[in-house]
């Protein structure tokens, strides 16, 4: 029995750093990511998500070699990353690519967008002279931007064409991994739509395997395949998407779906239960870490430790000691009563894809007439 292509593969990968107590300089361990078990299919979008701190950036960069992992393994196409030499990891970088949230920081200033995107090129030695420039245009005009941008400087492009050119960057070397942390989350949530479409029609295009971080669970829910919640270092439920938001099985999910706002108000779901802070990741609680925040916490889960069970019929696994007779909300439990308004968050993106069908218009300085020279939108 064959099942879907596995192109990365986490076991047992913590990723732990030392870090000094500001006041009287004692070392303390953070568990940036602890113990974490994970499969990813080729071709997927896969996405990672939790409150900030939980390590989710920790863990993609631990994926895909940026930094090692502190125990475990993991396997990128059957290899062992903590065994590749430095010219092996060097030549995996032609292959596993990122997308950052800030695409003004991640963008050299001083560089040319053409320059900046024949870069990646030039440091895997791929192609000649001509090839490359023909490359460029190339990308430039799949990420929707005119040929004449190659000559022109990052702080002439809005926030928007930045991230443009943060793909086109990214898919320059013609990887198999591509990782967006937070890709769209510094932009204006129309440009968000039109930046999330542009990565969904390139991962087919290109047939890439996308692990994707963000904070706006829409986003993730209409990108993504599989979803893998994150709490303290520690996934807590992995399930394809759109069970995931529909009827989830931890309460720390129930809780982020039910922080997704309103699509007609904005307002929060009702039953929005997850109270307080993330605790200190320096001494996370005893047993089931999100116990001193879950509304359906017993004895038990105070000082037992549940572990992430084995993948159910529909491919769901979750860290729960009650996963079993719990009954929790999900988009389901709560949108449907608000049809059709509550489809209108979700619309987004199909609305965003059918204007850039349309033919170019006067908004035309969002793509294709040439940036002004004062700085774009900060979108
Ligand atoms: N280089 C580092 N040195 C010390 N601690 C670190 C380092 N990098 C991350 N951490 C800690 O590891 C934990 C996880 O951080 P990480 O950046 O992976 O979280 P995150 O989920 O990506 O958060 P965010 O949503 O804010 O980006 C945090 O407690 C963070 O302070
Ligand atoms: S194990 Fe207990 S505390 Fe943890 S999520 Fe389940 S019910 Fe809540
Ligand atoms: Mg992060």
């Amino acid at each position: 029995m064959s099942g879907p292509e596995i192109i990365l593969e986490a076991i047992a990968v913590e990723r732990r750093f030392v870090t000094r107590r500001p006041l009287f300089g004692a070392a303390a361990v953070v568990h940036a990511v602890n113990g974490v078990n994970l499969r990813v299919r080729r071709g997927e979008t896969f996405a990672i998500v939790g409150e900030s701190g939980c390590g989710k950036s920790t863990l993609a960069r631990v994926l895909t070699r940026l930094i090692p992992a502190s125990g475990g393994t993991v396997h990128y196409a059957g290899r062992d990353l903590g065994q590749l030499k430095p010219a092996e990891i060097r030549a995996l970088r032609r292959e596993v690519q990122f997308i950052f949230q800030d695409p003004f920081s991640s963008l050299n200033p001083r560089m040319t967008v053409g320059a900046l995107i024949e870069e990646p090129l030039r440091t895997h030695g791929i192609g000649t002279r001509a090839e490359r420039k023909a490359r460029v245009a190339s990308l430039l005009a799949r990420v929707g931007l005119p040929p004449q941008s190659a000559g022109r400087y990052p702080h002439e492009f809005s926030g928007g064409q930045r991230q443009r050119v943060g793909i086109a960057r990214a898919l320059a070397s013609g990887p198999t991994v591509v990782v967006g942390d937070e890709p769209v989350s510094a932009l204006d949530v129309s440009i968000q739509a039109q930046v999330v479409n542009i990565l969904q029609d390139l991962k087919e295009e290109f047939g890439l395997t996308l692990i994707v971080i963000a904070h706006d669970l829409a986003v993730i829910r209409h990108m993504a395949d599989r979803v893998a919640v994150m709490y303290l270092g520690e996934i807590v439920e992995l399930a394809p998407a759109d069970q995931l938001f529909d009827a989830p099985r931890h309460p720390y999910t129930e809780a982020l779906v039910a922080a997704i706002p309103l699509p007609d108000t904005g307002a929060r779901r009702a039953r929005a239960r997850v109270e307080g802070e993330l605790p200190n990741p320096i001494a996370p609680p005893s047993g089931c870490k999100f116990h001193p925040r879950c509304p359906y916490a017993v004895d038990r889960c105070a000082t037992v430790p549940p572990e992430l069970g084995p993948a159910d019929a529909e491919g769901r696994q979750v860290a729960c000691h009650r996963a079993a007779e719990l009954r929790l909300d999900g988009l389901v439990a709560t949108d449907t009563r608000r049809t059709p308004a509550a489809a209108s968050r979700f619309e987004l993106y199909r609305l965003a894809r059918a204007a850039e069908a349309m033919p170019p218009d006067s908004s035309a300085r969002k793509e294709g007439a040439p940036p002004p020279t004062q700085q774009g939108d900060s979108a």
